[in-house]
C-alpha cells in the first residue's frame, strides 16, 4: 500500500502540558481515516502538525515522504475544513469555491468550470451565486467542502466539521462526506469525539486518550476486539464492572465480581491468578430472560433501575447486587414483541462468555 501519511513517534508539549504523547500511525492513499477521543486528548493538536500549522516537539511527520514543516502552506496540497465555517461572509458560495484556485494560480479559464464542478458534486449546483447568510447550517458546510476539494488536494483534513449541526443533519452529512470522499478518492483524517460517527464514516479509526494512540484499527476489528479497557468503555454502550481471575486454564477463563463466577476472555492478555480485572460487556450482547434459561454462559439476577424508550429500542438500566452493585446496560432492540419490564422489576440477564472482555485493571 501507499503511504500518504506517516507520523512517528510524535510529541507535542505546550509548556508542561503534554497534548500528544509519542503518537505514531499513517494513512494509506484514498483512505478515510478517523481520529477519535473525548475532549482535549490532542485530536486537534495532532491534525494541526500534519497540517504543518504546529511542529512536533519531537518526532517525525510527512507526507509522501516529505516532512510538512518543510513545506511552505501554499504548496502544501491539504484541503481543510474546520468546526467553525470560515466561509467568506461576503464572497458567494461560487467565490468561496474560487478562492483557493486564485491563490494557487490556476488557469482563470479552468477556474469556472471547477466551480461548477465541485458545487455540483456536493448537490449546491444552481446555488453559487448565494452568500453564506442566504443559504443553511447544511448547505454552509457543504461550501466549505467543496472549497476544501476544489483544488485537488492530496489531502483532506476534517476537524469536527459536522458537530454544529442538529443530529438528523448531522448524520445525512456524514454519509454525504463518505459518498464523496470515495467518488474523488481523497486521502482523508477526520477527527471527532463521536464514536458513532467514527464507526459510520471511516476505513481505520484511531481511538486517543491523553494524547495516548490506544488502537488503531477497521471499524468492525476496533468494536468486535477493543485492545484495553479505554477502548471497549469508549466506543459502543459498555457496562464496566471489576472481578478477580479465579482461573486461567484454558479459554474462556472464570472470573469472581462480588459473589457472582463468570465466564470472560482475555483477548490475547496473559493474566494472573487473582490478578484484579475490569470486565466490559456492551449492551446488545445481554439478553433479559424470561424465567430460567441455560443458553448463556453467564447469568445474574438484578432490579431494573431505569427504562429508556429511544424508539428503536429500548434501554434498561439494571443494578445487579451480585456484581458488586455495578449497573448494566441492555438493549432489547424489538420491544413491541417482549415482555416491559417495569422500573423496581427484578430480572434474569444472560450472555456469553465471548462477549465478556477482562482487561488488566490499572491499580
Ligand atoms: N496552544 C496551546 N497552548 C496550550 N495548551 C494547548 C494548546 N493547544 C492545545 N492545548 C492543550 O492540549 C490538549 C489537547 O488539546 P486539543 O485541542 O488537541 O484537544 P482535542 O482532542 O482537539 O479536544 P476537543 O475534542 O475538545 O476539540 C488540551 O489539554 C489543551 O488544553
Ligand atoms: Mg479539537
Amino acid at each position: 500500500m501507499d503511504r500518504m501519511v506517516e507520523i512517528t513517534n510524535v510529541t507535542k508539549t505546550f509548556g508542561d502540558i503534554t497534548a500528544v504523547d509519542a503518537a505514531t500511525l499513517s494513512v494509506d492513499r484514498g483512505d478515510f481515516l478517523t481520529i477519535v477521543g473525548p475532549s482535549g486528548c490532542g485530536k486537534t493538536t495532532l491534525l494541526r502538525m500534519v497540517a504543518g500549522f504546529e511542529t512536533p516537539s519531537t518526532g517525525d511527520i510527512r507526507i509522501h515522504g516529505k516532512q510538512v514543516a518543510d513545506v511552505p502552506a501554499y504548496r502544501r496540497s491539504i484541503g481543510m475544513v474546520f468546526q467553525k465555517l470560515a466561509l467568506f461572509p461576503h464572497m458567494t458560495a461560487a467565490q468561496n469555491v474560487a478562492y483557493p484556485l486564485k491563490m494557487r494560480r490556476f488557469d482563470p479559464k479552468e477556474i469556472p468550470g471547477r466551480v461548477e464542478r465541485y458545487l455540483d458534486l456536493v448537490k449546491l449546483g444552481g446555488l453559487g451565486d448565494r452568500r453564506p447568510h442566504e443559504l443553511s447550517g447544511g448547505q454552509q458546510q457543504r461550501v466549505a467542502i467543496a472549497r476544501a476539494l476544489s483544488f485537488s488536494p492530496d489531502l483532506l483534513l476534517l476537524d469536527e466539521p459536522l458537530s454544529a449541526l442538529d443530529k438528523k443533519l448531522r448524520e445525512e452529512m456524514q454519509l454525504e462526506f463518505r459518498r464523496i470522499q470515495q467518488e474523488l478518492g481523497v486521502t482523508t483524517i477526520n477527527v471527532t469525539h463521536d464514536q458513532r460517527e467514527a464507526l459510520v464514516m471511516s476505513d481505520h479509526i484511531v481511538v486517543m486518550n491523553d494524547g495516548v494512540v490506544q488502537q488503531a484499527d477497521t471499524p468492525v476489528a476496533l468494536y468486535r476486539e477493543p485492545g484495553n479497557r479505554f477502548v471497549a468503555n469508549f466506543i459502543g454502550v459498555t457496562s464496566m464492572f471489576p472481578a478477580t481471575v479465579k482461573s486461567v486454564d484454558g479459554s474462556p477463563i472464570t472470573v469472581q465480581s462480588g459473589s457472582a463466577l463468570l465466564k470472560a476472555r482475555a483477548n490475547g492478555e496473559v493474566l494472573a491468578l487473582d490478578a484484579l480485572v475490569e470486565c466490559a460487556i456492551r449492551a446488545e450482547q445481554i439478553r433479559i430472560l424470561d424465567g430460567d434459561s441455560d443458553a448463556f454462559d453467564n447469568r445474574v439476577e438484578g432490579t431494573v433501575e431505569q427504562r429508556i424508550f429511544e424508539g428503536d429500542r429500548v434501554v434498561y438500566a439494571v443494578r445487579v447486587e451480585d456484581l458488586a452493585d455495578s449497573i448494566l446496560y441492555v438493549f432489547d432492540h424489538d420491544p413491541e414483541q417482549h415482555n416491559e419490564y417495569p422500573v423496581g422489576g427484578r430480572v434474569h440477564l444472560g450472555w456469553n462468555a465471548r462477549d465478556l472482555f477482562a482487561f488488566p485493571s490499572l491499580n
